[in-house]
């Protein structure tokens, strides 16, 4: 209960540290796409979370999949999350994780009926299969009124959040098949994603794309091969 509270606390108040970039298409996001690579088992002390998600402008509430230690020191787990700002919060069950495995994960809004699915597969790397470890799928629906309830989801966030004195201390974290999609033709937000606090990474070039919802509108897509969050400054 306390973990969650302090993810809350500090999804919302930057209590504690979080290393992010964020693309901000000022424009209803309507789909995230992304492949975490989990990375080396982090040291205690401290809670390590690595996610991507999305919030509001308002950051009153945020839609994230997410890796961390938080069920015990020297292992992963990951389960998808949604937390906000009246003290509520909705996590599936976790599942172990492990170094190299590769998690697939999809948020999608269909326009049409006002759902969202977040899907989400784990795909074994050598530690994983060693363990014991199989594919685990979970695809949960969840109403646009709900996930909307503190605005339109208008910004995509890449974030290793640190909490009650834990370091980053786990390595290069690799995000793959990066897919952004907004609710806008405008496209400079693409190429020009914001950092919060100071560390170096590496990015392919992004590259801009329209597809249609639907709806049937033009809708501008973002897509980035690989992002690395290489370490802290
Ligand atoms: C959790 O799910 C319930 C039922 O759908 C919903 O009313 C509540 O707003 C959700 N909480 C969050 C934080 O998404």
């Amino acid at each position: 209960m306390s973990t969650l509270l302090l993810l809350l606390l500090t999804t919302l108040i930057p209590l504690t540290t979080s290393y992010a970039i964020i693309w901000q298409p000022q424009a209803t996001i309507t789909t995230l796409q992304a492949t975490m690579v989990i990375p080396q088992v982090p040291a205690g002390p401290g809670i390590h979370f690595i996610w991507p998600g999305l919030q509001p402008s308002s950051n009153q509430y945020v839609f994230q999949d997410v890796s961390g230690d938080d069920t015990g020191i020297g292992a992963w787990t990951f389960a998808d999350w949604a937390v906000n700002s009246v003290s509520n919060y909705n996590k599936s069950g976790d599942v172990a994780v492990y170094p190299d495995d590769s998690i697939a994960i999809s948020f999608q809004l269909n326009t049409q009926t006002g759902e969202w699915s977040n899907e989400w597969v784990t795909s074994p790397g050598s530690a994983g299969s060693a363990a014991g470890e199989v594919y685990t799928i979970s695809d949960s629906v969840v109403p646009d009124s709900v996930v909307s309830a503190f605005g339109a989801l208008t910004q995509a966030l890449f974030v290793i959040e640190l909490q009650a004195g834990a370091t980053w201390n786990f390595g290069p974290l690799i995000f793959k098949d990066i897919k952004i999609v907004a609710e806008t033709s405008e496209t400079i937000w693409c190429t020009t994603p914001s950092t919060a606090d100071s560390f170096t990474f590496s990015m392919t070039d992004p590259i801009v794309g329209f597809e249609y919802d639907q709806r049937g509108n033009i809708v501008a897509s973002c897509s980035i091969e690989g992002l690395v969050f290489l370490k802290p400054l």
